[in-house]
């Protein structure tokens, strides 16, 4: 039998472990992790949600504070139109994210980051336009674009002189969507250079609908774009996302035409993840049951996460004047929708419980939504579980190492010191 390390991903003129870790909002997907990606010869994520806010944590900036600073005389309104982006300060944060891991990148890898547009900060254009432009300038090996059609995303780059040099990539759930895609960016003459394809098992926001998510299968889709793609002559690697836990299942989708796999949740409780290690202990315990899909995400994305996350249910007053990461063109978002209605039923903001939104930019920043993949509840089989009940620390390194090498659906335990 194969193993994942038969095979190699071309993209450009370079070849690379073809394993690539996902992007995970906010900091999840560390750059500490990115760079193991690199080093080990594979493709890392960075991703840039709310790049100040990690730039503030990394590099001890005061963007938030600033942004808080500047408009908190709007905090008591409703009406956040008012809440922009300094879009100067929003260039030098990622200016500050992607160069410094990129500064710090060895190995014959890559670190792409993952760009969502469905943060629209109150200004979805320009925003976006800022963020890939100083993600390019900073040096940026390539560029994922993520939740959302992105029909309009390159050409708001067509102009940078690395619109033709970086890896640009798309990440799609459809054959319809990638259609789409191609069709409306005909005219630049610039297909992606990857599609990574994902499923309805992965983690954080899907691309299917709430209530027909679990009709689809990500071989399927897989096969279906492989096909069509061959169909069309397009020579573009796709790589394949959502559910992929062990080696052999990897090596499944390259024997069926996959380029590469897009894995994230077993690296969710690595050491270099950013999630803080109680956090990490949660997706260990999590039980099959434990994780559900729901629509608390204010983007209108389903979202999967494990039930007992902090986030659903807690009431608290958006942040905007700090966040407003999902505020829409009109400085709305559907949590403000929904604490402006719940706070008028109860004639108090004072302990409200929000069920059907959540403020996804705060409770994200704070670690209190616990987005995850379908077989989180598998991870607990991934390590050993110590004397004190606790489970071993593993790294990047073991968890990449055993999706590159392992045979038989085998999982490599990390050997006891
Ligand atoms: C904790 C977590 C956060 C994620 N956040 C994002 C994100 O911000 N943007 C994105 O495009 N995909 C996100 N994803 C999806 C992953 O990048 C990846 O495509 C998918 O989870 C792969 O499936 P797997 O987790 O079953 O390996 C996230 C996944 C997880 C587990």
């Amino acid at each position: 039998m194969k193993c994942l390390d038969d095979f190699r991903l071309k993209l450009g003129q370079r070849d690379y472990v073809p394993i690539m870790i996902g992007g995970m909002g906010v900091d999840i997907s560390s750059a500490a992790l990115a760079l193991e990606a690199a080093r080990l010869g594979g493709i890392g994520h960075i991703s840039d949600a709310m790049a100040p806010t990690v730039s503030d944590r990394r590099f001890k900036t005061k963007f938030t504070r600033d942004k808080f600073q500047t408009f908190k005389s709007n905090f008591f309104n409703m009406d956040k139109s008012s809440v922009q982006f300094d879009l100067g300060q929003l260039a030098e944060a990622t200016l500050n994210h992607v160069g410094k891991t990129m500064e710090a990148k060895k190995g014959d890898g890559a670190i792409f980051i993952n760009c969502m547009e469905k943060l629209t900060m109150n200004g979805s254009r320009e925003t976006l336009r800022v963020r890939l432009k100083a993600a390019l300038d900073a040096g940026i090996d390539g560029i994922s674009l993520s939740a959302g059609l992105h029909l309009g995303s390159f050409a708001l780059i067509e102009d940078h002189p690395r619109f033709r040099d970086a890896q640009l990539g798309i990440i799609v759930s459809s054959l319809r969507a990638l259609q789409l895609f191609l069709r409306k960016n005909a005219r630049l003459n610039r297909l992606p250079d990857f599609v990574v394809v994902e499923g309805p098992l992965a983690g954080g926001h899907l691309g299917f609908g709430m209530d027909d998510w679990a009709k689809y299968d990500l071989a399927t889709i897989c096969n279906e774009i492989v096909a069509w793609l061959k169909a069309e002559e397009l020579n573009i690697p796709i790589i394949a996302a959502g559910g992929i836990f062990t080696g052999s299942d990897a090596t499944r989708f390259m024997e069926n035409g996959s380029g590469a796999v897009q894995v994230a949740t077993r690296f969710t409780v690595c050491e270099e993840s950013g999630l803080p290690a109680k956090v990490r202990l949660k997706y260990f315990e999590a039980m099959e049951d434990d994780i559900v899909v729901n629509g608390v995400s204010p983007t209108g994305y389903p979202m999967r996460m494990l039930k007992n996350s902090p986030a659903i249910g807690d009431g608290i007053r958006p942040n905007c004047e700090s966040y407003g990461y999902l505020l829409d063109d009109k400085g709305s978002c559907a949590y403000i929708q929904a604490f402006t209605r719940e706070a008028e039923k109860a004639g108090s903001e004072k302990g409200l419980k929000i069920f059907d939104k959540t403020c996804l930019c705060t409770q994200m920043h704070d670690f209190n939504l616990w987005t995850c993949g379908s077989s989180t509840y598998r991870l607990k089989d991934t390590t050993n579980r110590l004397a004190d009940g606790s489970y071993q620390m593993l790294t990047a390194e073991h968890v990449f190492k055993d999706y590159q090498f392992s045979k038989n659906d085998e999982i490599a335990l990390p050997s006891l010191v």
